[in-house]
């Protein structure tokens, strides 16, 4: 059967959270990417309702302004002080209707006519600290409660340990009769296992009468949604339960010892997914997939491995292990080991890693490599090309078939501004070198090792600008008698370590000075030539 399309959803998102005890609101707290919040306007909108309102109060600009992030046609109902989550239905209840009359007036119907106009038919409220609901359950519950024609459908399961939850009460035949909370609950109804999910379908005319007629007379002092369902059933309604059985989907988050399990238990259910469809998931326990990222068939996660954001691995890539990246690109093939990466991507055969940091902007090519120690940011590097060790490449761009030698780094900053380099294809770069940006070095070009390149190198060209080397001999042993190296020295030279003979006066008073046992004179010691 295809499913109804609701007049809505309330989201319910403007309780404090307190059990968290966290500066951030309870439904702001994620799970595999995605807060709490996002995930049940995600199991909302997957209904296609006409309205998903979210309901705030507590830190209300902070949620208000993530729900509609998650999503820009989300109506914000603010909530009274008025407490409970009876009056948060309520308080989105008037937005609902409020949002229908403009739309009227809009439309043209002129106001007298459209004065009492009003939300009708199915209307879905959920909690918004259920991270596991999702669209099919939901979908579910509002297809029994259409074929049914029941004023409220609520959904429930069966738990293990039912500590603060609302207890559903039925009758010897089995017919629901309300729900009682857990700190009004008599012995006897605490030893209910069916509990209240906080996922419900009202009639919407039947929950807006019913609304008007909650007190707030319970253990709690709040206006209670659950008393809407021994109202309605009061009122000649059908009130019946949706029963789950698997727990997990239903289970409501007041702690983050609660949030870690469900967490996990989300993790396992994405990979579980994942390895149906072919991806191979060496140790799910230690792999962390966040719920938009996409893998292909025969992709390899190994142990440790944590993608987040919009990840994308493209087939045959083997990713791990013990790697973190965010919104990366990995392409067909690639290999990513034990490396953190952002923003970046990675061409299909490239290879990263291991120990290798991708920052945002990094763009590696086609068989490319970025190999051990190397730091990128802002680095377009072409197809072949290979930074592989020791290196920091910042705003660059490398051509293709281009080695960067060892230790070598891109000068971005001068302090006050960053520039850009440009480093054409079938470059070799000599090891340490220290380039400083804006240089531009062509096509074919070589630079020597240990050169400090400062002005652009042609194509074809050698840039080197290193320093005549001195070499000073016997300094060792004039300027460190005694010492191993001195010894060392000496029996290579094949002479005697004493043999001063062939030495200036001023080295002999020198060597003189520490065989009489002097301290050495450590200033004049550590300068760095004699001669
Ligand atoms: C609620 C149900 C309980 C059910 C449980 C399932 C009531 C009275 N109790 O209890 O039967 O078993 O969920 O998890 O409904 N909220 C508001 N405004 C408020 C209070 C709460 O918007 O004034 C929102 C919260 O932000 C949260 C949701 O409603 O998203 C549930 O609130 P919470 O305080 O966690 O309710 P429970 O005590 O768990
Ligand atoms: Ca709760």
């Amino acid at each position: 059967m295809t499913t109804p399309r609701p007049a809505a959803v309330v989201v319910l998102a403007a309780g404090e959270g307190t059990r968290m005890r966290s500066t951030t609101p309870k439904v702001l707290h994620e799970l595999a990417g995605r807060s709490m919040l996002g995930h049940a306007i995600t199991a909302a909108r997957s209904l296609d309702p006409q309205r998903v309102v979210v309901v705030v109060r507590h830190e209300r600009d902070r949620v208000a302004a993530h729900a509609v992030e998650v999503d820009p046609q989300v109506l914000v109902a603010d909530q009274d002080e008025v407490p409970g989550t009876g009056r948060a239905v309520q308080c989105g209840l008037s937005v609902l209707d409020a949002t229908a009359h403009a739309d009227l007036v809009r439309d043209g119907v002129p106001e007298t006519h459209s004065d009492s106009v009003a939300v009708e038919g199915p209307l879905v409220v959920l909690a918004g600290d259920i991270p596991l609901l999702d669209g099919q359950v939901l979908a579910r519950l509002l297809e029994t409660h259409v074929a049914d024609g029941n004023a409220v459908t609520v959904l429930t399961t069966q738990v293990a340990d039912a500590t603060g939850y609302g207890r559903v009460l039925r009758d010897e035949d089995g017919a629901v009769l309300g729900v009682v909370e857990h700190k009004d609950a008599d012995a006897e109804q605490l030893a209910i296992t069916e509990i209240n999910s906080s996922v419900y379908v009202f009639d919407a005319a039947v929950l807006r009468r019913a609304l008007g007629r909650l007190g707030q007379d319970n253990a709690q002092g709040e206006v209670y949604l659950t008393d809407v369902l021994a109202i309605a059933r009061g009122d000649g309604g059908s009130v019946r339960a949706l029963q789950v059985d698997d727990p997990m989907l239903v289970e409501g988050v007041n702690d983050r010892s609660q949030l870690a399990v469900l967490r996990a238990e989300l993790n396992r259910r994405l990979l579980e997914e994942w390895m149906l469809s072919g991806v191979t998931v060496v140790d799910p326990a230690t792999t962390w997939v966040d719920v938009d990222v996409e893998l292909e068939p025969d992709v390899t996660l190994l142990p440790g491995t944590q993608l987040h954001g919009r990840t994308r691995v493209a087939s045959g890539a083997v990713v791990g292990p013990d790697t973190t990246l965010t919104d990366v690109v990995v392409g067909a093939h690639a290999q990513v080991v034990r490396s953190h990466a952002t923003g970046s991507v990675v061409g299909p055969g490239a290879v990263v890693g291991p120990f290798s940091y991708l920052r945002p902007g990094t763009t590696l090519g086609a068989d490319g490599k970025i190999g051990a120690f190397v730091e990128t940011k802002n680095a377009e590097i072409g197809a072949h090309s290979k930074v592989p060790h020791l290196s920091y490449v910042g705003d660059a761009t490398i051509g293709e078939h281009t080695n960067i030698g060892a230790a070598t780094i891109f000068v971005n900053y001068d302090g006050v501004t960053k520039h850009r380099s440009t480093i054409g294809s079938h470059v070799r770069i000599g090891s340490d070198n220290a380039l400083v940006a804006p240089v531009t070095i062509g096509d074919g070009a070589y630079t020597g090792a240990g050169s400090v390149i400062r002005r652009d190198v042609g194509a074809g060209a050698l840039g080197i600008n290193t320093a005549p080397q001195r070499t000073i001999d016997r300094w060792v042993l004039r300027r460190r008698p005694g010492s191993p190296s001195a010894e060392a020295a000496a029996a290579a030279l094949g002479i005697d370590g004493d043999d001063t003979d062939d030495l200036s006066p001023q080295a002999r008073a020198e060597i003189a000075r520490h065989q009489a046992g002097s301290a050495a004179d450590h200033d004049s010691s550590s300068t760095t030539e004699g001669h």
